[in-house]
């Protein structure tokens, strides 16, 4: 197996990605295996948020140049080359990358798909595709320009320079950076947070805000007011409040 998958917490689970001789590069195999395993999380209503996670040396470091090298246009066309990607962006639980090392190419793509990005001191992000002929295939054009503005990703897509986790910080790509040993230990308390809270009322905030990237803002208040409303049909949404009044922490039943 290139992933494997722990259940750290109550309600969170970790995916670690697991190919150290190839720094994680992502090819089909890891594809298939990390989309599979978080489309069974997100199926499980004991599973309240996910962290993804590589190694301390490497997040991952692109999509596996060797399993592409020698193909052709046709080959990759007819295959739909990286279209299986966008099953983890149908995960509704919110996905958490922990990043430590290098997070280049498809490996930053990946942890753009996720929800919150945690880096590690350690964390280097950058689109690198330039330097082999080719461009990000894996929505780095599209999730780095929304993330960090057409400036900085230019910079990253035309150079291939790499950025350090403070840049990242401090461009908007990576919402916290943490020491190195700790990148694990704040991923789990992050996602133990997130799992906490109602999960319907999670992945609706979860939807709301990816719904602001895909909509003009008139449809996206819109929706939001909507999906508010909606939220008006659940138990969690009755306990939530009612345990404010009473002034005690709510159960939530997820539902
Ligand atoms: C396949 C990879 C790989 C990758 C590293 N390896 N990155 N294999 N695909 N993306 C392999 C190396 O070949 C090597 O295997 C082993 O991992 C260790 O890597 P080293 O290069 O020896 O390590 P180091 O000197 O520490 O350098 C680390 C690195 C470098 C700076 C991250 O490996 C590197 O530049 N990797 C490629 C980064 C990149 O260009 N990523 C974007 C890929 S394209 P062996 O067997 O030799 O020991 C992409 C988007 C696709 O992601 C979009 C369309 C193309």
């Amino acid at each position: 197996m290139t992933v494997t998958v722990e259940r750290p917490a109550s309600r969170v689970a970790l995916i670690t990605l697991n190919r150290p001789q190839a720094l994680n590069a992502l090819n089909l195999e890891t594809m298939r295996e990390l989309t599979t395993a978080a489309a069974e999380l997100d199926r499980s209503a004991e599973v309240g948020a996910i962290v993804l996670t590589g190694s301390d040396r490497a997040f991952a470091a692109g999509a596996d140049i060797k399993e592409m090298a020698s193909r052709t246009f046709s080959e990759m066309h007819a295959e739909d080359w990286f279209a299986g990607w966008d099953a983890l962006t149908r995960v509704r639980t919110p996905l958490i990358a922990a990043v430590a090392g290098h997070a280049l190419g498809g490996g930053c793509e990946l942890a753009m798909m996720c929800d919150l990005l945690l880096a590690a001191e350690s964390a280097r992000f950058g689109q690198p595709e330039i330097t082999l002929g080719v461009i990000p295939g894996m929505g780095g054009s599209q999730r780095l320009t929304r993330a960090i503005g057409k400036a900085k990703a230019m910079d990253l897509i035309l150079t291939g320079r790499t950025m350090r986790a403070d840049e990242a910080e401090r461009c908007g790509l990576v919402s916290r950076v943490v020491p190195n040993e700790q990148l694990r230990a704040e991923a789990i308390e992050v996602a133990a947070k997130i799992a906490s809270m109602s999960l319907v009322a999670a992945r609706t905030a979860k939807e709301a805000v990816n719904r602001s990237f895909e909509s003009s803002l008139a449809e996206g208040v819109l929706f939001e007011r909507r999906v508010f409303h909606a939220l008006f049909a659940t138990e969690d949404q009755k306990e939530g409040m009612a345990a404010f009044t009473e002034k005690r922490k709510p159960d939530f039943r997820h539902c």
